[in-house]
């Protein structure tokens, strides 16, 4: 289990001070996948490098399977892989099978089972066919998941991935996460990912973190963020004739119902198609 516990970051640079993390505890089940929301600078990537041993936290803890990982180094070198945002995870002069191979003896995946771990995955994400291509010459969907290689190498217990969808296409967005979805369910890694892909934290997390300016303002089950948001009531006022009322409403209500939202009180149409109203409920959660 991983557990976080009472984690406090402030950067300082040059006299300024950040708060990047404020007192932030959080316990991961085994298997969990739990996915990290929050807007632009709430302290999401601070947090992931903190578990990786990347970023020194200012106060608190991390524990794995209640072994303190500033105590037990070997923890984070051993069982803990991250996929930082962005493509800064290979070098882009080599080949895909140098970059694996480079990561591989970092990593002290080495001899026949390294071999054999390498050909797997390469087939398992597609690239077998690639892996004499400069890392330079592939596409950016190919490159992730090259990086996705390179973390699942030594066989981790947590993986840590870093807006792993950013700047893919629909394709490629959809090839990882069928790929991340198969891997955290068939290899059973416990994960935490960070994103603002609704729909791609949706399909992959059985638990949600939200941050805010540096706190962790919730954390459930999936399940229940959806069941709580069909307890939302929205106040939506309509104008016009009673005929066209009733159609729109029993319109709007079957759609509503489709995406989970079942009360409605009043209706107001505002010159927006409805589509586009249903739109902007859906992207307000
Ligand atoms: N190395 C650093 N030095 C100083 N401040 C930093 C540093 N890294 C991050 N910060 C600050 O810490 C805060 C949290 O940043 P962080 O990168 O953790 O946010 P985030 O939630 O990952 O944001 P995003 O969604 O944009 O990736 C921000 O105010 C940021 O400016
Ligand atoms: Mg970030």
């Amino acid at each position: 289990m991983l557990k976080i516990e009472n984690i406090c970051k402030t950067y300082i640079n040059k006299g300024d001070s950040c708060v990047a993390n404020d007192n932030i505890s959080l316990e991961v089940e085994k298997k969990d996948v739990v996915g990290i929301l929050g807007s632009n600078g709430a302290g999401k990537t601070t947090l992931m490098k903190i578990v990786s041993n990347l970023v020194k936290q200012t106060s608190g803890k991390v524990y794995w399977d209640g072994l303190s990982l500033d105590e037990h180094k070997y923890i984070v070198k051993d069982k803990i892989s991250i996929l930082l945002e962005g493509t800064r995870n290979l070098y882009d002069f080599l080949t895909v099978e140098d970059n694996i191979n480079y990561f591989a003896l970092l990593n002290n995946v080495e001899g026949k089972s390294c071999k054999n771990r390498k050909d797997y995955l390469l087939k398992y994400f597609d690239l077998y066919e690639k892996k004499h291509t400069i890392v330079n010459n592939l596409s950016r969907g190919m490159k992730q998941k090259l990086a996705l290689i390179v973390a699942l190498l030594k066989k981790p217990e947590l993986l840590i991935l870093d807006e792993p969808t950013l700047g893919l296409d629909i394709n490629s967005r959809f090839d990882i996460t069928e790929l991340i979805k198969k891997i955290t369910h068939e290899m059973k890694i416990t994960t935490l990912v960070c994103s603002h892909d609704l729909e791609f934290i949706k399909e992959i997390s059985n638990k949600i973190a939200v941050f805010d300016k540096g706190k962790l303002i919730k954390y459930d089950y999936i399940n229940n963020f959806i069941m709580k948001s069909s307890y939302l009531e929205y106040e939506i006022l309509f104008k016009g004739d009673n005929g066209l009322e009733k159609i729109i409403t029993n319109d709007l209500q079957k759609k509503l119902t489709e995406i989970s939202i079942d009360k409605i009180i009043k209706i107001e149409q505002t010159g927006n198609s409805i589509e586009k109203y249903l739109e902007g409920l859906r992207k307000n959660g």
